[in-house]
């Protein structure tokens, strides 16, 4: 699989960090609309013939051979009844502005959800400061390097808090929450994605990035954010990696679907000053054929916690695209 360019830094404050190239255009979503609305003034800035033609190839293309006998039933009949709000309005919206079927879009909010294969970083410096990176590893850099875009969510006039997406996707596997957490999300790869997903979608069980997102929304703080993406229910096995405004709150939870299956903070009192996530639970060694945690240790290592900052963390995720 392919590296996406694009590896983001969630910092504090005012200050938003990114490569002039590399920046994904940033748009305002108000949750004052109604669902339905929310997103078609930033479908209008798009090619909607150019949307409507890599969206559908997303689709055709994305689910194994045999999933499609599950996921496109989806499409042709009306199933966002199964959907909470706000995202089947949401759905509803995208499909009425592009003029697909509400569960073909629904259908490629999942094939999204199940391709998410990234790294995830959490660090602290030797002043108590946090840093969270992540790049993004997508099934089909080349389309979703021009569907990617940054989100502020705004209510009553505030930044309630900032996502990044592609579009068409009304989850969020990248976000913060201004002066509460960051969080990111990467696949846990487990066999039996789409069965297991989709019968726990059948029992209403939230897919990964929604929960990312109901949390950005909900959660008073970094312990309570942490406590919701531990044990709400999900679609599927996930890491959520989180970071807090505080010294020592950096934390990877690995995810059943169920509930908790591991916690696993930042311990810098023991000179565990920062953790890697890849695709693979952090006690057992990742495969030699997919081994991205190592090289990004040694990056680290190499880098120091009295060196880390918002660039020399770039710096490490660079590492992946060589
Ligand atoms: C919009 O996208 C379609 C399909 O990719 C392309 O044929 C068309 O020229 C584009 N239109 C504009 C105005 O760029
Ligand atoms: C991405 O957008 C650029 C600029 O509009 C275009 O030249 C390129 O063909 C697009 N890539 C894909 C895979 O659609
Ligand atoms: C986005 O919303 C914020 C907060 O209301 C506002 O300050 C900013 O100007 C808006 N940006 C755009 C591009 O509309
Ligand atoms: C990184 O540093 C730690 C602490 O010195 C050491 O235990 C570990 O083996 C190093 N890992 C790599 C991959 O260099």
């Amino acid at each position: 699989m392919a590296w996406t360019p694009l590896f983001l830094l969630l910092l504090w404050g005012s200050f938003s960090f990114t490569l002039q190239d590399m920046a994904a255009p940033r748009y305002n979503i108000s949750l004052d609309l109604p669902p339905e609305q929310r997103w078609k003034e930033i479908l209008s800035h798009y090619n909607q013939t150019y949307l409507k033609e890599k969206m559908d190839f997303i689709v055709q293309n994305g689910l194994p051979k045999w999933a499609r006998a599950i996921i496109f039933p989806l499409a042709e009949f009306d199933l966002i009844f199964l959907v909470k709000e706000p995202y089947a309005g949401e759905l509803r919206g995208i499909a009425r502005t592009l003029g697909f079927n509400v569960g073909y879009v629904l259908a490629l909010n999942l094939v999204y959800e199940a391709t998410a294969y990234c790294t995830s970083i959490i660090a602290q410096d030797t002043k108590g400061n946090i840093y969270h990176g992540r790049n993004l590893d997508y099934a089909f850099p080349d389309i979703l390097k021009n569907l990617t875009l940054d989100l502020d969510f705004i209510q009553n006039g505030k930044i309630v808090y900032t996502g990044t997406t592609f579009l068409g996707y009304v989850g969020l596997w990248t976000g913060q929450s201004p002066n509460k957490f960051t969080v990111s999300g990467d696949a846990r790869a487990k066999g039996k994605w789409w069965e297991n997903a989709i019968s726990a979608f059948f029992k209403r069980s939230s897919p990964v990035s929604w929960l990312v997102r109901d949390a950005l929304h909900n959660a008073r703080d970094f312990r309570d954010a942490a406590l919701q993406l531990s044990k709400t229910p999900i679609i599927a096995d996930t890491y959520y990696i989180m970071g807090g405004t505080q010294a020592r709150e950096g934390l990877v939870i690995t995810r059943n679907r169920d509930g908790p299956a591991d916690l696993w903070p930042l311990d810098p009192q023991k000179g565990e000053w920062f953790r890697v996530e890849t695709n693979y639970d952090h006690w057992t060694p990742p495969p030699p054929s997919d081994d991205r945690r190592t090289p990004a240790i040694k990056a680290l290592n190499a880098t120091g916690q009295a060196n880390i900052n918002a660039i020399s963390l770039y710096k490490v995720g660079f590492i992946f695209f060589l």
